[in-house]
């Protein structure tokens, strides 16, 4: 099993897969016989279904989740708690006390979408989105990991030309606890013009660069050793750092290609000539936009999911779609993107590969089986709702023969 830092460590690095309380169950009442098969493998999941689409989605993928851990010897303990407009609907805050102290005791969190019209108005505090990054920030999971790869069966899903689109497989790696998000002062105030201002600030320390290209670079040794930096080191100080920074970090990582671009150039070249890429990493908010600009590429934003990760805590796994208002309860969301992170969430959370391959696996499955929900949907195609690709994903579980270790 390939764990991104399995080449040599020499620094503390990101613990992708940190075994806490998913160990093989220990006998404490029985002996255990030395013959006796492994026991099941436990873990313990917060499920955070949100608003929207996303206790539709979430519903399909904690099923799949289940049944593919089951194949493999993994039982799952469930807790369902309130995020998002939800909470604030139910609790009157967007992150409950209980819904973080639950997270942060669970081996890996699984969310679905926060958001919607009814909550726009709110002030900050009571906002959905505040809900989201005090998650982010008390987690602590700075490194989002974004892939972005065009599927061959869905390659006419994409509004690029064909032979632009077709191979496209970036990995975005974006920086999530810190820079303008999190940056102060922040605030609204006045000038001496007595002009109304608001303002936010863009700060990284030097940890906070190093951390998160460490990631990086692991992530891109793992995959095609090729490393964009994306930054705007032409104006600002902190990208100055930086770049400065990810530079140093480089002879750690001789067998990665390190390049630097600057962010409006990156938002050009991502359309341009996406091949160019495999991993970029970039700051909390140039990663924001970069990240949407890189899903559209592949045609459908309802496909891709999401991993953000810690130093050691439980990750926290999210399809990067938003709620969705306008579809919710309607049974017409698709559900892949948050079955593939709950495939991120068995390989980066919990280093359960095989379960990870074998959803993975299900859903390029149940794609070439012909199912297809409105978002994704071509002539020819069979259009499904949520619940029914969800079946369908199933019976690929199910009907998948047991895949070798070596896989
Ligand atoms: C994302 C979203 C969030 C962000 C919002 C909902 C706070 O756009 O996950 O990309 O800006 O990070
Ligand atoms: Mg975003």
């Amino acid at each position: 099993m390939a764990a991104l830092h399995a080449k040599v460590r020499p620094f503390k690095t990101l613990d992708l897969y940190p075994k806490r309380s998913g160990h093989p169950r220990t006998c404490a009442r029985f002996r255990c016989s030395a013959a006796a098969p492994p026991r099941p493998r436990s873990y313990s999941v917060t499920i955070l279904p949100g608003d929207g689409i996303g206790p539709e989605v979430v519903s399909v993928a904690k099923d799949i989740l289940s049944v593919a851990g089951s194949h493999e010897g993994i039982e799952f303990r469930f807790r369902e708690m309130p995020v998002g407009g939800a909470a604030i609907d139910s609790v009157g805050v967007p992150l409950p006390e209980e819904t973080l102290a639950a997270a942060k005791e669970s081996d890996a969190v699984l969310l679905g979408a926060i958001g919607g019209y009814k909550w726009d108005g709110n002030e900050k505090h009571l906002k959905p989105e505040t809900g989201l990054l005090q998650l982010r920030a008390g987690l602590g999971v700075f490194a989002n990991l974004r892939p972005a790869a065009v599927l061959p069966q869905l390659v006419d899903s994409s509004t690029l030309k064909k032979e632009v689109a077709e191979g496209v497989d970036i990995m975005v790696v974006r920086e999530l606890t810190g820079g303008i998000y999190f940056g102060k002062p922040r605030g609204f105030g006045t000038n001496d013009k007595g002009d109304n201002t608001g303002f936010n600030t863009e700060v990284y320390s030097a940890s906070e660069i190093d951390r998160i290209a460490r990631v990086a670079f692991e992530v891109a040794r793992k995959r095609r050793g090729k490393l964009c930096s994306v930054d705007k080191a032409n104006v600002l100080e902190a990208s100055m750092l930086w770049r400065k920074r990810v530079t140093m970090l480089a002879s750690e990582f001789s067998d990665v290609q390190l390049s630097h671009m600057y962010v409006d150039n990156a938002a050009m070249q991502l359309i341009r000539d996406p091949k160019q890429f495999d991993t970029i990493v970039t700051n909390n908010i140039f990663g924001d936009i970069l990240s949407d600009e890189a899903s559209m590429l592949t045609g459908s934003i309802g496909m891709l999911p999401s991993a953000s990760v810690s130093e050691s805590g439980p990750g926290l796994f999210e399809p990067i779609h938003g709620s969705a208002p306008d579809i919710a309860g309607q049974d017409k969301a698709n559900p892949l993107a948050t079955v593939l992170s709950a495939a991120m969430l068995l390989r980066y959370g919990l280093g359960e590969e095989n379960a990870a391959k074998r959803i993975e696996t299900a859903v390029m499955e149940t794609l070439n089986r012909g199912f297809r929900t409105g978002d994704i949907i071509s002539p020819r195609m069979t259009l499904v709702g949520c619940k029914r690709m969800g079946e369908e994903v199933l019976k690929s579980v199910d009907s998948q023969k047991a895949l070798t270790a070596s896989l």
